[in-house]
């Protein structure tokens, strides 16, 4: 892996201190700790317990799932891609960051756009079957860490773009990741989350079809303890899923230290597919509500712009 791309924006994910690359070891400059690179990922993490049951989750998801980049191709790129472009104002930012990036295909579409791609995920599975794609497609301007988002391993105010789609929700606690995305961001760079709405459409379908968690006080301690403590998680298919309010993603955000009026949040405009609903009729209506009518939003785009100079 490139050594300097390592120094420039990598950081230790205990202290976050600046690191730096000697003879394959990555060496934080603040406590000494040693981080490895396995086949050209870094591995910045020492994993958290918390983290161990929605890590095992994602690990066999990537074990199972194949032929996603068709789909996501045909039927996702095109609109994400608009709505993060429309977000970008200042043209000249070529630095993404993809926060749970699993098998990046956004940051691979932006490394033929000339934006270095660094790409962050808690599953090593995910991580090399993306570098095996990138390698196999002579793509060279990427960096893939295996970190957790919680204890983000990238240097302050190194990059321009920080993405996460449908990834913050899966943390206990959104506003860890909130407070990295502000730290590593240049000034005037752009944060752009898309996150499930808590909404009657979400209650009744995500929560019912693969147990996320409406983050409202005591039904998300009730429903946590049914699916984690009882159900053991058989019923996460995507591990640890909160449903979050725009309230809730506001003031997130400015505790992260964003300022009020450098947040939007918006409907998030994507296919919507509803597998699970049947007969066909009924996925067709359902479709157009979740469309048309915020309470039944699937996902909203969260955008903000970092301003001032301290971080909290
Ligand atoms: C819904 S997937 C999104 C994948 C990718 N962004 C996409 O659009 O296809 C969520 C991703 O977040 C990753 N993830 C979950 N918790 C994480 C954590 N604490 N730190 C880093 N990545 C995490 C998962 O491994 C998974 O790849
Ligand atoms: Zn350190």
């Amino acid at each position: 892996m490139k050594k300097a791309a390592i120094e420039r924006y990598l950081a230790c994910p205990s202290c976050y201190s600046t690191v730096r690359e000697e003879g394959g070891m990555i060496i934080c400059s603040g406590c000494g700790k040693c981080f490895h690179c396995e086949d050209d990922i870094a591995l910045m993490t020492d994993v958290h317990d918390e983290d161990l049951f929605s890590r095992g989750k994602w690990e066999s998801n990537y074990e199972s799932w194949s032929n996603l980049e068709e789909e996501y191709i045909r039927d996702f790129h095109s609109d994400l891609h608009r709505q993060v472009m429309e977000a970008v104002v200042d043209k000249g930012m070529k630095v993404f960051l993809e926060l749970g990036c699993g098998l990046g295909f956004f940051g691979e579409a932006l490394t033929r756009e000339g934006w270095v791609f660094i790409g962050v995920d808690i599953s090593i599975t995910a991580l090399r079957k993306l570098k095996q794609r990138l390698v196999s497609r002579g793509i060279t301007d990427y960096l893939l860490v295996l970190g957790d988002i919680n204890h983000l391993p990238i240097a302050g105010e190194c990059v321009d773009l920080v993405s996460g789609f449908g990834v913050v929700e899966h943390l206990r606690q959104p506003e860890n990741a909130l407070f990295h995305v502000h730290r590593v961001l240049r000034l005037k760079g752009v944060s752009f989350n898309t996150v499930p709405y808590l909404n009657l459409g979400n209650i009744l379908y995500r929560s019912v079809m693969w147990g996320s968690i409406p983050n409202v006080p005591v039904l998300r301690q009730v429903l946590t303890f049914v699916n984690v403590v009882l159900l053991k998680g058989k019923h996460m298919v995507f591990g640890f899923e909160l449903q979050l309010s725009e309230s809730q993603l506001r003031r997130m955000h400015t505790a992260a230290g964003f300022q009020p009026e450098d947040v939007r949040i918006e409907q998030y405009k994507c296919k919507i597919q509803l597998h699970h609903v049947w007969p066909e009729w009924l996925r067709g209506f359902a479709r157009r509500l979740s469309a048309n009518n915020r309470m039944f939003w699937p996902m909203v785009k969260v955008i903000a712009y970092r301003r001032n100079k301290e971080t909290k």
